[in-house]
């Protein structure tokens, strides 16, 4: 789950452990002066009755690492998001303290925080069926003589093959995020957690010398088969069951990610291990060598970390690199920073897409039958203006599907939430999200991200256009009969009719951004549209134009980009070469177009 996605935070739900009422008080008027809503439940209370699942939620909990799992029981199913305050005394998995509540959530309302999305453990047996975020342990009946056998025997099998006897206390499966309780003190390793979804076996007190902890994906299913009684433990005890001698018991990865929030108030997790496990490598307040951006410090400055996806921010080119041709260091810094805010709206806003598409039951209808909006478009709406507006409060915004705001600075952002709607409404998976930035009405910095298959085309005028962070550019293909085109919005089909037999193929895809993508990325030779709207081709436009395309109108003037006409605009992309052929068969093969919106 992607941090900025909190930006649109709408209520909180606090799971709240006795003795917490100054916290929980604070909290009151965090959120009343925030106008997000809040409900308290106790501590093992249902929170069913106060929990709206469409309403995007933050779950808070108020307590220790027993109030933070409880949190997990209850959040995780429903995938929503949460942070914990530790009113607790050692604590490793709430780790905002009391003082830093405010901060800390303000943070994660302005979409700043990083959410780790951690693995869990699912247990399945004749009478469990559970999840964890720490472990699983398997242990011998105590014996009512204590100096009777206190070992148990397993038969252990991943998938089908079967690993062996497993002899002594028993075992333990965790995840990373347990990897530092039992597993550890059975001297299992530590699983750097994030992004890490792995599962380890670790034989508890075995006097097997050769039996090591054994690492598994989280899709094996591990068989365990009780050679005698034995008990069984979910989390050291949220759940538990007692297993007969021949029992079977099936642990895997479980399906749902636990969202854990975490904010610059949190330590770093070495740090967190050097303070509360006495990691013995590093002094606990030695400086971090390898982070410029330690610790509290980054609540003004935004790094990988505060933002959270690495994969993202990878693919954010640094456009410093190419920027000695930029005299205007301001306006460079101005779209550099804009880059990386388009890229992480983009993908956050492509979180819920993915999830909604395939599922769509309301379309409204606007304009005509095909001009329709899904309750999809509103909610990658909502994340994208909120990210930006609370980046750029100054700035204007232009979107497709809410009233414009007038900026005051020379810049305006365009947006399409989601272009496409008729694809996504089909669960076609040709849809994108588009965001540019005007600057004095010029497009000047592009995003396009394709939700379903994770890529991310963009481009800063003068600078560059990458998809995930490489260069790209047009094809360099002269030959109409070698040329793969691209048909947009062509309401008569005079297009697609007299391409089909000049070219290699006429696509119609059904999203004006992408098809100005795959021009810019060679997948495409050219690309038409009858009509435009500046929301559907403003990013494409500049990523297209940055990679070498040449665009122009169907008469082949140089192509005018207008946020304000409300006349009909052709569009004619293609790698250059090409453009004079496309233009000649476009004057004879089209008619007069008395193009209607
Ligand atoms: C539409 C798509 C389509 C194009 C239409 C656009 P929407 O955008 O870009 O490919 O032909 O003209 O309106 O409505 O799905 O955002
Ligand atoms: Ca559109
Ligand atoms: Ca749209």
């Amino acid at each position: 789950m992607q941090g900025r996605r909190l930006a649109t935070t709408e209520e909180i739900v606090a799971i709240v452990s006795p003795d917490s009422d100054g916290v929980v008080a604070r909290l009151e008027s965090w959120t009343a002066e925030r106008d997000i809503s809040l409900s308290t439940v106790a501590v093992g209370d249902d929170i069913d009755h106060v929990y709206d699942e469409n309403r995007a939620t933050l779950g808070v909990t108020i307590g220790g690492d027993g109030t933070f799992l409880e949190g997990i029981k209850t959040f995780a199913p429903r995938n929503v998001p949460q942070i914990g305050v530790n009113t607790g005394t050692l604590a490793f998995l709430a780790r905002v303290e009391p003082e830093d509540l405010e901060a800390a959530l303000d943070e994660v309302i302005h979409g700043r925080a990083k959410v780790d999305s951690r693995q869990q453990v699912a247990v399945r047996g004749e009478e469990i069926d559970a999840t964890g975020i720490n472990d699983v342990m398997i242990e011998h009946v105590p014996p009512e003589n204590p100096i009777d056998r206190k070992i148990t025997q397993l038969d252990v099998y991943a998938d089908d093959e079967y690993i062996g006897e497993f002899e002594g206390t028993g075992l333990a499966v965790s995840t990373p995020t347990g990897s530092t309780g039992i597993s550890l003190s059975a001297n299992g390793p530590i699983h750097y957690p994030v992004d890490n979804h792995t599962l380890q076996l670790v034989p508890l007190h075995t006097h097997q010398l050769g039996v090591r902890p054994i690492v598994v994906s989280p899709s094996t299913e591990l068989r365990f088969v009780t050679q005698g009684p034995a008990t069984l433990l979910v989390d050291g005890g949220r759940a538990n069951a007692t297993l007969e001698t021949g029992e079977e018991v099936l642990i895997t990865g479980a399906e749902r990610l636990a969202h854990v929030v975490r904010t610059s108030y949190d330590d770093h997790f070495f740090t967190a291990i050097s303070k509360k496990l006495g990691w013995g490598i590093r002094d606990v307040d030695e400086p971090q060598r390898q982070s410029a951006t330690a610790g509290r410090e980054r609540t003004t400055s935004l790094s990988t970390e505060s933002i959270g996806h690495e994969h993202s921010h990878d693919r954010v080119r640094d456009p410093a690199v190419g920027s000695a041709a930029m005299t205007d260091d301001d306006s460079a810094a101005v779209l550099e920073r804009a880059h990386t805010i388009a890229t992480e709206a983009a993908e956050a806003a492509g979180e819920p897409l993915r999830e909604l598409h395939g599922q769509v039951e309301t379309v409204a209808v606007k304009s005509n039958k095909s001009d329709i909006v899904t309750e999809a478009d509103h909610q990658a709406n909502r994340i994208i203006t909120t990210v930006i507006d609370n980046e750029f409060p100054d700035h204007g915004i232009v979107s497709e599907e809410q009233p414009r705001r007038n900026g005051k600075n020379g810049y305006t952002w365009v947006v399409d939430p989601l272009d496409g709607t008729g694809n996504f409404a089909h669960g076609n998976p040709n849809y994108s999200i588009s965001i540019a930035l005007l600057e004095n009405g010029t497009p000047a910095m592009g995003v396009v991200y394709v939700p379903e298959t994770d890529e991310l085309f963009s481009a800063i005028a003068g600078v560059g256009a990458w998809r995930d962070g490489d260069p790209i550019e047009t094809t360099d293909r002269d030959r109409l009969d070698e040329s793969m085109l691209i048909s947009g919005y062509d309401p008569d089909g005079t297009f697609l009719s007299h391409f089909y037999q000049e070219s290699r193929g006429v696509r119609r895809l059904g999203s004006a951004a992408l098809n100005l993508c795959y021009l810019a990325s060679g997948s495409a030779d050219a690309t038409w549209e009858h009509d435009t709207y500046p929301w559907d081709i403003a990013g494409g436009l500049v990523i297209a134009r940055a990679a070498g395309a040449t665009i122009t109108d169907e008469r082949g003037e140089p192509f005018v980009f207008d946020l304000e006409t409300d006349e009909w605009t052709a569009l004619l992309g293609s790698n250059g070469p090409l453009h004079p052929a496309l233009l000649e068969h476009l004057e004879t093969g089209l008619p007069d177009y008395n193009g209607d919106r």
